[in-house]
């Protein structure tokens, strides 16, 4: 049997396709919209029918016959065809060929096929984590890693090259107070133990012995002048901060399984922002407000001069520095020109919206009035972490949370469940799973809310077993794995997958059309930039599969249905393993 590996796509084309040989009014323009259905009406519908006819004051349901009558004797054979309610068309996939679907997807490989979406084949850089150095990265950072990781494996999935760059803030006003503090206060030990908490305890006792007005502060302007300057003592100084955060950022990432293809921080663009003064003010973008360089948006109501508080985008500052505003502006420049991006893609939490809608704003004029290609533009922001009191997450003694604290306690916390679950494990490989659950709880957590919400950060939840988690979802993959071994088997043998028989019982049936809408999750959590389409997409898959295994027995003596359950086993784990792969989790084969 001939299967398609993107079955939307191909329905899409065939609609379009019928709409002409059916001698429809105006064929072209018809978009069938085909989207995963309601599973009570079908696997697929085509939602287009209505806006169409609407349109053209035409009967939707006289439309919708003519189109059916009009689809080929493949899709016939293929699909159950209904039409429902005033026009919507309902595909129902027949199981013969939901059994060929499950044969033929047996890879990730081919899965992604079915999932290329509008953005496959472009290039797509992903700006995330992007931490400021010779700080600890705390809890708020935490949220920006792990979703941007999670996007960027989904933009990679669904067909894009995607290039990831961390762009620290490695640059500003700060390191003369540090390189202050330094000079005066390091201990060599300290720094060697832990870098970033003795270079965050010379900031601020930098910060505490330089009081506005001071001598002492305009030493510390000096340290910062020096290094703007290029000193070498300075800049070797300022250097090694930036080596040792990043040594210390790359802990959390190996954690996280986060690996960049780039550091391109702000002190990357030093020399790049006076092309950006340069081009803004010659083509009138820029103007110049009290010493400093400013772009106004007066179509917007407040980014406009005449708004009740004028907050213009500040392209150059009045002392003549740069500021995050330059350097964002070089830095989309640099990733349209030099890795000639398609799209462009900036994790940061809601508070920057106002920023980077202004960049934005900045962006689009000043591409057009230099003729230079506009990549598509996406602020992908979220809430804060709070508490379960909706208060920001908090230690005891009311300091932020470092992020390795946190991340080491997942790890305690799950070790101490594991261990009183599988007291018989020995201690090493309790805590191999421990660090797999405890890290991917606290991913998954992040992932599976909607990321637009604030994450409501609860130990308890986030480590149940029960409920949309990552231990629910490890555990039921441990369980798939252990029916494998229990069988003798090893998932996806192809001798075994061929001799299954056509899925007959509810909930075989349920469960295979649940697994033939993954590339659908994937694709939709892909191109919305939402992670949390997949997460649901798996819970729900684990949910379906747990109907199945509570419903049907596998491991039957009748080969042909213990083959095709066993198909159902093998694929339910290729997809809860690639799809908490493409979340940036680690899988477990026993729990
Ligand atoms: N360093 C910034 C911060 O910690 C985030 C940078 C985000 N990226 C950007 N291109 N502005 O808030």
């Amino acid at each position: 049997m001939h299967v398609t590996f993107n079955l939307l796509e191909e329905l899409e084309q065939t609609l379009k396709a019928a709409a002409a040989t059916a001698g429809l009014a105006d064929a072209a323009a018809f978009a069938p919209e085909v989207r995963t259905a309601d599973p009570r009406h079908g696997d697929f519908q085509a939602n287009g029918v209505l806006a169409y006819a609407k349109a053209r004051k035409m009967n939707p349901r006289q439309v919708a016959e003519k189109l059916m009558a009009a689809l080929p004797a493949t899709l016939r054979e293929t699909y159950d065809l209904t039409i429902a309610g005033p026009g919507f068309i309902n595909f129902t996939l027949k199981p013969a060929v939901l059994l060929a679907w499950l044969q033929a997807h047996d890879s990730a490989e081919h899965l992604r096929k079915g999932a290329a979406a509008a953005h496959a084949g472009q290039t797509w850089v992903v700006d995330y984590s992007s931490p400021n150095t010779a700080k600890q990265m705390h809890v708020g950072h935490l949220r920006s890693a792990v979703i941007g990781e999670a996007i960027c494996r989904l933009l990679a999935f669904t067909g894009a090259n995607v290039v990831r760059d961390n762009h620290l803030g490695d640059w500003g006003t700060q390191f003369g107070k540090l390189i202050y503090g330094y000079k005066r206060w390091v201990n060599p030990e300290a720094l060697a133990q832990d870098p970033i908490e003795e270079l965050e305890r010379l900031y601020k006792a930098g910060n505490n012995a330089t009081p506005e007005g001071s001598p002492e502060l305009e030493e510390a302007r000096q340290e910062l002048v020096k290094l703007q300057n290029g000193d070498p003592e300075s800049y070797a100084l300022w250097q090694k901060f930036s080596e040792v955060s990043l040594g210390a950022f790359q802990q959390i990432y190996d954690r996280l399984g986060i690996r960049f293809d780039h550091n391109l921080g702000e002190s990357f663009y030093n020399d790049k922002v006076d092309r950006v003064y340069r081009e803004l003010t010659e083509t009138g973008l820029a103007e110049n407000s009290e010493g400093a360089l400013v772009v106004f948006h007066d179509e917007h109501p407040r980014f406009s001069r005449n708004a009740e508080r004028p907050n213009p985008f500040m392209v150059r500052k009045a002392d003549g520095a740069s500021g995050y505003a330059s350097t964002d502006l070089a830095t989309a420049l640099y990733r349209a020109e030099h890795f000639k991006a398609d799209g462009i893609v900036i994790v940061t939490d809601f508070r920057q919206s106002d920023h980077f809608e202004q960049l934005f704003l900045t962006l689009k004029k000043w591409f057009a009035a230099k003729h230079y290609r506009l990549p598509e533009l996406h602020h992908v922001t979220f809430g804060a972490v709070t508490g379960e009191d909706g208060k920001a997450l908090k230690t005891r003694s009311g300091d932020v949370i470092k992020l390795k604290a946190l991340l080491d306690e997942a790890e305690e916390r799950a070790f101490a469940i594991v261990s009183e679950k599988n007291p018989e494990l020995s201690e090493t490989e309790r805590r191999e799973i421990a660090r797999v659950v405890g890290v991917g709880a606290v991913q998954y957590a992040d992932l599976s809310q909607n990321r637009s919400s604030n994450y409501v950060f609860s130990w308890d939840k986030m480590l149940s077993l029960e409920g949309n988690t990552a231990p629910y979802l490890l555990y039921a993959i441990a369980r798939i794995h252990s029916i494998f071994r229990k069988a003798g088997a090893t998932p996806a043998a192809p001798e075994t997958e061929a001799a299954a028989t056509v899925f007959e019982t509810p909930t075989e049936l349920t469960l295979a059309r649940k697994i033939a809408k993954f590339p659908d999750a994937v694709r939709l959590a892909g191109e919305t930039l939402r992670p949390h389409y997949l997460s649901l997409y798996l819970f729900e898959l684990a949910g379906d599969y747990s109907s199945f295994n509570n419903a049907d027995k596998v491991l039957v003596d009748d080969p042909a249905v213990r083959a095709r359950r066993l198909l159902l086993c093998a694929r339910t784990l290729l997809i809860l393993e690639s799809g908490l792969g493409l979340l940036g989790l680690r899988t477990l084969t026993r729990m």
